[in-house]
């Protein structure tokens, strides 16, 4: 049995995509299993940039099997385009590469512009979500009212859903969040065209993956997002709307617990987020001005700056706990040389108490003053760097600690966005 999770352990864009595209050479099968297009994951292979939104990350080997399983919301436009992008530079040209679960549901031109209308009410209180319609999109799916690939299939289905839905979401829209409706046909049509051309990639992907398990095949569970975004155990409110931890792979791609080898989180030599919240270690100033740049911290879905900040070992054990890691993938350590010293936050203090957990309360979250120690930097830049002993002591240093201080032994050093940068332990 060969089967690896990869996870996010921060707030996103810990570098999953480089990650899980480097793992892929060894897996015959790359599966998505929760979140949608919010997701933006950078691949670097020679000059060439590529950012996943939908499609896994190990499209750029030929010949592996990419699977969009049914915990994925997914908006047909966004997949269409990002095929229609890859199979014109030569991927993805065999039909039988690209699986889509038919359980799938899908995000809807009324999702988005929901998602983005109650972002504009929230005002200074706003999530900074994508505006990618993620949120509306799975609470039709617990509300059971939903649309997923197989009723887009069925003629008579789709029709009689939107016109449902349709009919709802307009009176929301109209009277509640002051917006204008939408048209049923002009929906309808591109839906359908939508439908026609991914109507060849659509099966039951679970089975699928089970037979794929049962015959012993290497399979890649490429999570999305990261842990503290996760619905249940992240910084709610500010938060995604999905599970985003290793856990949610069962239901997301409908395999049994008993199936999984390891789980592999991804986590940045320091930390970074995307959109509101609170977020203990975060440097407004200089420090965070210098990660951003060195960085290149600019989300790659919206482009928006990524807000950064030292090191949370308090949140990334947290994490590892969560997701029962096996191991840590550390990237972009790169980014830290120059830096002197370097911080690393091991517990938080408010109103007198100290907290080796991230505590739930939004409010007390907000208030907490971290606690750092201090550890001296290195000048020699990392990218050369193929093995360990090639990092400079203080690097080497550092990463020992990390994996102290999170309880979680580092096999993977990152240091630069290309796929040959890394170090493998
Ligand atoms: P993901 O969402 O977790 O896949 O991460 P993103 O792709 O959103 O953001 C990670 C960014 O860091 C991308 O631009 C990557 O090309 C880049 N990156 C990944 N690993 C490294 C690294 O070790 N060093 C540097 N400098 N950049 C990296
Ligand atoms: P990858 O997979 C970073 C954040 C948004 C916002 C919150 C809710 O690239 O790591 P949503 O649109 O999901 O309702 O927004 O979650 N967010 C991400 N931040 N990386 C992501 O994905 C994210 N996906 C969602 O910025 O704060
Ligand atoms: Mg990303």
């Amino acid at each position: 049995m060969s089967t690896v999770i990869v996870v996010g352990v921060q707030w996103g864009d810990e570098g999953k995509g480089k990650i899980v595209d480097i793992l892929a050479r060894d897996a015959d099968i790359i599966v998505r299993f929760g979140g949608g297009n919010n997701a933006g994951h950078t691949l670097l292979v020679g000059e060439e940039r590529t950012v996943l939104h939908l499609i896994p990350s190990g499209v750029l080997h030929q010949g592996k099997i990419c699977v969009i399983a049914n915990g994925v919301v997914v908006d047909p436009e966004v997949l269409v385009s990002e095929l229609t992008a890859l199979r014109a530079r030569g991927y993805l040209t065999d039909d039988a590469c690209l699986k889509i679960s038919d359980e799938a549901h899908l995000i809807m031109p009324y999702h988005k512009a929901i998602d983005l209308a109650r972002e504009r009410l929230r005002g200074k209180g706003e999530i900074g979500t994508t505006g990618r319609g993620i949120g509306p999109t799975y609470e039709d799916k617990m509300a059971r009212t939903g649309i997923r690939f197989v009723d887009l299939l069925e003629e008579g289905t789709f029709r009689e859903k939107l016109e449902r839905n349709l009919e709802e979401k307009n009176i929301y829209l109209r009277s509640i969040l002051k917006e204008p409706g939408m048209e049923f046909a002009a929906i309808y049509d591109a839906y359908r065209r939508h439908g026609d051309l991914l109507r060849r990639y659509v099966s039951d992907t679970a089975l699928y993956l089970q037979e794929g398990i049962d015959a012993g095949r290497r399979i890649l569970f490429e999570g999305a997002q990261g842990t503290m975004l996760d619905v249940d155990h992240g910084t709610y409110p500010y938060v995604t709307s999905s599970n985003t931890v290793s856990g949610a792979v069962c239901a997301g791609a409908g395999v049994g617990p008993g199936s999984f080898q390891s789980v592999v989180g991804i986590c940045k030599a320091y930390t970074t987020r995307v959109g509101n919240g609170p977020f203990p270690t975060e440097e407004r100033g200089p420090i965070g001005e210098r990660l951003r740049e060195s960085g290149d911290e600019f989300g790659a879905t919206t482009g928006r700056p990524r807000r950064c900040g030292w090191f949370d070992a308090v949140l990334v054990r947290q994490a590892a706990r969560l997701n029962g890691l096996t191991g840590i993938a550390l990237t972009k350590l790169d980014v830290l040389t120059g830096m002197d010293p370097l911080r690393i936050c091991t517990g938080y203090r408010a109103g007198g108490q100290r907290f080796a957990r991230v505590p739930a309360s939004t409010r007390v979250l907000e208030a907490v003053v971290p606690e750092y120690e201090e550890m001296p930097g290195w000048t020699t830049p990392l990218s050369a760097a193929r093995t360990l002993a090639e990092l400079p002591v203080n690097a080497r240093r550092y990463v020992a600690r990390l994996e102290e201080l999170t309880a979680t032994p580092i096999t993977m050093i990152s240091v630069g966005a290309e796929r040959e940068e890394t170090i493998l332990i």
